[in-house]
């Protein structure tokens, strides 16, 4: 699915990264590059600005986001990495999309509807805090994925319907022109990918505060874990790992043998909680230590992540002039 295709990876500035973001989304974006024929990877941080109005606060989630692609092992050689500001052909090439974009399409867009929902909810008017930014998200996401003739897009779930749209819009351009002007982009979600529960069981999402921190010192992250939801039965007693919180956060991270090793000893009554957390703890420690130098690295060194970035956008630019050259000569007609 993802061999020898043009695969292209989209990430929101979004703040901190925690330990489902990186095993849920970093991992195994950096995986694609090394698949792919061509891995693109780009900040989306135009896509930011409708929700985040602080230039401060915007800036340090950038800085956040690039680092730790970079921390986790992107190779900017291998992967073609940018911000999507610095790509100035996506915004002209998203108006030529828009002509193609049906209002109703818009309409019923997740992200957009989500908002109205919450309104609702809250017995505000259907429209209240939503910017057009918001509203014509996808037309704009479009842009990113066609102006690359992007063939593979690996996303989440909540996801899939941006790509659909993106892809109805190309196939609407070329049969106006009734020719292959755009390539028509395919999602792909990867099974092995599972949601991280966080330290209550809930999704680990930062909106609900139970993360476990990535790349904050041992103190912070032992502290995460150990807070983890347990129960008091005692250690004798043989329970089912599926039923285990600490267990379950560890199938996202151990390895098989791992993972048997505390199964093991939780159905034979061998393992405590405070063991099987310690476990947990070594095991995050050991995936990130590593990446955790690096981060502070480039968040340090900022300067050579820009430079990256410079090198990036050059080389997407053109790729980017090419579909905007196509689109132009064909709605113009020169
Ligand atoms: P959050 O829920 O913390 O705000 P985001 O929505 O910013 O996280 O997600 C950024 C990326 O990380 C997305 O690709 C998303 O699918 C992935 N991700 C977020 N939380 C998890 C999780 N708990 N498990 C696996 N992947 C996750
Ligand atoms: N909408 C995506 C998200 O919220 C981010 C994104 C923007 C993206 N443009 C993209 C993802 C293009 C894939 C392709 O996570």
């Amino acid at each position: 699915m993802i061999e020898g295709k043009k695969v292209l990876t989209g990430v929101k500035p979004t703040g901190t990264p925690h330990l489902g973001n990186y095993l849920g989304a970093i991992r195994p974006a950096i995986a694609m590059g090394e698949k792919a024929a061509r891995h693109i990877m780009f900040i989306a941080d135009y896509h930011a600005i409708n929700a985040e109005k602080d230039p401060a606060v915007l800036n340090q989630k950038i800085k956040e986001v690039a680092c730790s692609y970079l921390a986790g092992g992107l190779d900017p050689k291998k992967s073609i990495f940018y911000r999507q500001s610095d790509i100035v052909e996506i915004p002209e090439i998203t108006t030529i999309l828009y002509a193609y974009t049906p209002k109703g399409l818009m309409n019923k867009s997740h992200a957009y509807k989500a908002q109205v929902d919450k309104n609702r909810e809250a017995g505000k008017p259907d429209d209240d805090g939503i910017n057009m930014g918001l509203y014509t998200y996808p037309t704009l996401m479009a842009a990113d994925i066609l102006s690359f003739d992007t063939e593979v897009v690996p996303v989440g779930r909540d996801q899939v319907q941006h790509v659909e749209i993106a892809r109805d819009i190309a196939g609407a351009i070329n049969a106006h022109y009734g020719r292959d002007l755009l390539v028509l982009p395919e999602f792909y979600i990867d099974e092995n990918v599972a949601v991280v529960p966080g330290v209550d069981g809930r999704k680990m999402s930062k909106s609900y505060g139970n993360v476990i921190p990535l790349f904050a010192d041992d103190a912070a992250i032992k502290k995460a874990i150990f807070s983890i939801k347990t129960d008091s039965r005692p250690m004798e007693e043989p329970k089912d790992p599926e039923e285990i919180l600490v267990y379950q956060i560890y199938k996202s991270i151990a390895s098989p043998a791992e993972l048997q090793e505390m199964g093991d000893g939780l159905r034979q009554g061998k393992l405590g909680y405070g063991h099987i957390k310690n476990m947990l703890l070594d095991r995050v420690l050991k995936e990130i230590s590593q990446a955790r130098e690096k981060y502070n690295y480039y968040m340090a060194h900022f300067n050579e992540v820009e430079e990256m970035l410079a090198e990036g956008a050059a080389k997407a630019r053109p790729l980017a002039q090419q579909t905007l050259k196509r689109l132009k000569d064909a709605v113009f007609g020169r």
